[in-house]
């Protein structure tokens, strides 16, 4: 068991390297965070129709996330419950069952399982099936079409969890009537660090910008940097804000709330868009 004291400093603004490198900080942050805080898994339009499916992850753990036949969607560990096989090795699809190919039981989309091939030589009929559907993740919601899990069945809500973030995400999610959708596939990179440096880095560090990215935004010159000079440390850090202290989560955000589009070459539409739409969104969040 790691002494947390020491680790970090609030006050001195300043914390130990260990955190990001020792696997016992790791270990402890798998069960305290990942194993209690709530995930997010999917967006709702990736598994619009019964049968659905789509792979995750929840700290180290293969997860799939399944629509049911009443539209509700379940999460289940992506394991065999005869002799821990990983079941489903699609990363997303339809699916009426989810068939083991070690030995073949089979598993319906509500995570029952419903069959045992040679149930009769192999067990004498005598296996109760209902002791051995998938193992369930505990509680599972859906935020405006975000859904997260959570392992930890006494949990607050994901309503309370996600607290005063909301308002945040609902300038994302609701600004207009409509809803949201992921547009195509979704992308997935490894990175070889500590899961924390890169929510760091979104969340809280806006200041690398003008010079991590240096390379990329010299490759697009064609692009309006306007606000930023590449290079060197002049980015207009007063055009942005870095918002914490929300029940644990953070952001960061532009103050205008369009600056971050002059990236974009032919982004007179985007403007546009956000121009004509700025009152209902106005008349929505307040
Ligand atoms: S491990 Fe899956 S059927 Fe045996």
């Amino acid at each position: 068991m790691t002494d947390h004291a020491g680790l970090v400093s609030a006050a001195g603004a300043v914390q130990r390297r260990q955190i990001y490198a020792d696997p016992a900080v790791y270990e402890q942050e798998l069960e305290r965070i990942f194993g209690r805080c709530w995930l997010f898994l999917v967006h709702e339009s990736q598994i619009p129709q019964p049968g659905d499916f789509f792979r995750t992850f929840m700290g180290e753990d293969d997860v799939l996330v399944v629509r049911q036949k009443d539209g509700s969607i379940k999460a289940f560990l992506n394991t065999c419950t005869h002799r821990g096989n990983r079941l489903c090795r699609a990363d997303r699809g339809n699916a009426r069952a989810f068939a083991c190919n070690y030995h073949g039981w089979a598993f319906g989309t509500d995570g029952a399982l419903v069959n045992v091939p040679l149930e009769k030589d192999a067990y004498f009929n005598e296996i109760d099936k209902t002791r051995f559907g998938l193992v369930e993740v505990d509680q599972v919601a859906s935020y405006k079409g975000l859904v997260f899990g959570c392992f930890d069945k006494n949990a607050p809500s994901l309503s309370e969890y996600l607290g005063d973030m909301k308002w945040y995400l609902d300038v994302w999610l609701d600004a207009q009537p409509g809803g949201t959708a992921l547009i195509g596939e979704t992308q997935k990179v490894e990175l070889m660090t500590n899961w924390k440096l890169p929510v760091e880095n979104v969340c809280g560090d806006g200041y690398h910008l003008g010079w991590a990215h240096a390379g990329a935004m010299k490759a697009v010159q064609s692009m309006d940097f306007s606000g930023f000079t590449v290079g060197n440390a002049s980015v207009d850090l007063e055009g942005g804000l870095s918002i914490a202290g929300l029940n644990g989560h953070s952001l960061l955000a532009t103050v205008d709330g369009v600056s971050g589009y002059s990236f974009y070459p032919d982004n007179a539409g985007i403007l546009r868009y956000l121009e004509q739409n700025r009152p209902t969104a106005i008349e929505r969040l307040g």
